[in-house]
Parts: C-alpha cells; structure tokens; sequence
C-alpha cells in the first residue's frame, strides 16, 4: 500500500514510518521541518520518498498524494505553550493546514485518513479520571482547541464526502528521538538535563499528572486504526497517573542520577491532571501498549547517551 506521513520528519512520524516499513508499505513523507529533523529518517531514508514541502502549500501536498491510498496526518503545531503565546500561528497549521490535507484527498486515490489528535489537552480538566472518549472535550488550551477543530472538520468530511477515518487522541508520547530542546516532551527534556547535569524545571509542586505512553505503542495504534473499518475515535495511553515527581523518582532510577529541581509557577494552558481509558482501543482495535514507562525511559536514556 502506498501511504502517505504528513509530519513524518518528526518524533512520532519517524517511528511511525519504521513501523510501516516493517508492515510492507511503500512511504510518501511530507514534511517542511519546521520541528522535524532530516535525521530521524536517516536509517531509513533510502527506502522512502520525501518531500520537502508545507501542508499550508497545495501544491506540495498534490505532489505528495500522487498514487496514495491512505493518509496519515501528524504534521501540527504542538506546543502548548507555544500555542498560548501565539494562537493564530497554531490555528492556521493546526486548522487550516488540516484542511488543505482533506481538501487534496477528495476525488483522489486515497480511500483512509488516520488523524493523529490529542487525548492530553483535548478534554481539558475533567470531572473523572481516565477520560473516555466520551467524556467531554473541554480544552483549556489553544492548541487543545485546534486538535478538536480538526476533529470536527475530519467528521464534515466524513459526513459531505464519505471520507473514511480513524482519530487517535494520544496521550504524552514519549521516547528516542523527541526534541529535548523542545516545549513538549517533558520526559526528553529532563533526560536531556540530565547529561548535561542541569537542574530540572518543574512548573507547579509537581502533583500535575500525565498519562506516559511509548512512542512505539502509538506506532501501531495507528497501523491498527488504518486497518479498521469503523469510522471512530481512539484513546491512546495507559490509563496510569502519573506524577511529575513520581516522574522523577522513575527518571533518577534508570540514570542513577539525583537531579537538582527548581519549582516554578504554573504554566497557563498546561492541564493539572489527566489519564486516558483505553478500553474501547483495547475492545476494538485489539491494541494494548507493551512498554511500561521504566522501560520506555530506559530506551530512551539508551538512545540519548548514544546520539551526539
Ligand atoms: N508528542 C506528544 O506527546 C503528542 C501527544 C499527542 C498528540 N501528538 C500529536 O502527534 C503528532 C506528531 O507530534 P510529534 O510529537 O512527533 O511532534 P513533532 O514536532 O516532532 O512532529 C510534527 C512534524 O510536523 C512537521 N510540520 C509542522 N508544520 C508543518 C507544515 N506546515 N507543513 C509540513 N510539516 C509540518 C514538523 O516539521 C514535524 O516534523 C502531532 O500531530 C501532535 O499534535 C503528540
């Protein structure tokens, strides 16, 4: 099958590419790099074609549709943080970069769309916890609001034109090759501190809790959703809390390193706490994640001591 990664060039899109490689499919990456790095794809480039190109340019995506039954789309603004500070910027890749994809698919060979959302910032705070898929979305953030935007315009399209589709809303993704540099990705950000014997910064007391899931385990909850039939919603996580200083004590074990940490104030945007059910994945897609956090901070660690 001929498939296209939007975002490929990024942290998840990398991995999900090896996967798909691994399943047989020839690959069409599209990506502009804006956070996406050339050498992600290094161990693989040789057998992808790549296309250096924006989701904001029609043309760039007409040309990397070419022959393509389905689509993957992750190329997004993903920061929070970023997206409060500049809400505009978020929406127009978010929203509007969303929509050129689901513009270029129609009439076209694609025949599946699997839309990477999100589960940690779309439901906002809820009531109860872990959220379902039918907990209500809520979020307090603008990049929460853009993913749910584009939720909704992936269901329009569904609706006005048949397309077939599958959401993932992950929770935080964690694993080798995400941006330590970056606002997102608090696991990398502190592992990267901590080769450098830097303090970690901790916005808040450290109760805020997040639901970690490895990077792999979103590779093939994606593969799994593509090859469904149903036209759903997916909820991609543990269903485990967990807090930034259990985080911590977690992250102190596998480096055998004991950390300075600096308490900061909270960030506008950032959820308190949030942990996803994952029983309908479970139930329909037969998808369970198999690595726990210990061992997904230690392949990560592995790959951060190993990588210039
Ligand atoms: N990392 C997480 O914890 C997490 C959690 C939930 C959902 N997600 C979603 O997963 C997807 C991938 O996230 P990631 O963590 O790999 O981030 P990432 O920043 O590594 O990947 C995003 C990719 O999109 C590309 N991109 C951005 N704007 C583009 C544009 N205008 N045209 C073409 N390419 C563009 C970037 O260069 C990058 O390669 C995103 O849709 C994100 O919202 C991530």
């Amino acid at each position: 099958m001929k498939v296209l990664v939007t975002g490929g060039g990024g942290f998840v899109g990398s991995h999900l590419i090896e996967e798909l490689l691994i399943q047989g499919n020839e690959i069409v990456c599209l990506d502009n790099f804006t956070t996406g790095k050339t050498r992600n794809l290094k161990s693989f480039e040789e057998r992808i074609t790549l296309i250096e190109g924006d989701i904001l340019n029609p043309n760039d995506i007409k040309t990397a549709l070419k022959d393509v039954e389905s689509v993957y789309h992750l190329a997004a603004q993903i920061s929070v943080s970023h997206s409060v500070r500049d809400p505009l910027y978020d929406a127009s890749i978010n929203i509007n970069g969303f929509i050129n994809i689901l513009n270029a698919i129609l009439n076209r060979s694609v025949k599946r769309i699997v839309y990477v959302s999100t589960g940690g910032a779309i439901y906002g705070e809820p009531n109860q916890l872990p959220a379902s898929e039918t907990t209500l979305e809520d979020p307090i953030s603008p990049y929460g609001l853009s993913k749910l935007v584009g939720e909704k315009y992936l269901k329009w399209f569904n609706l006005a034109h048949g397309l077939s589709y599958a959401i993932i809303r992950p929770a935080n993704i964690f694993g080798p090759r995400q941006d330590p540099l970056g606002e997102a990705g608090v696991i990398s950000i502190f592992l990267g501190k901590i080769l450098e014997q830097e303090s970690l910064e901790i916005f808040g007391n450290g109760t805020d809790t997040r639901d970690y899931v490895y990077v792999k385990d979103i590779a093939t909850i994606c593969t799994s959703a593509m090859g469904s039939k149903e036209n759903d919603t997916f909820n991609a996580g543990t269903g485990k809390e967990t807090s930034l200083n259990d985080l911590v004590s977690v992250i102190e074990k596998v480096t055998s390193y004991t950390p300075n940490i600096k308490y900061l104030p909270p960030r506008p945007g950032d959820v308190k706490k949030i942990a996803l059910d994952i029983n309908k994945a479970k139930s329909k897609l037969n998808w369970t994640p198999q690595t726990t956090l210990e061992e997904g901070i230690k392949h990560t660690w592995n790959w951060f001591k190993n990588t210039d």
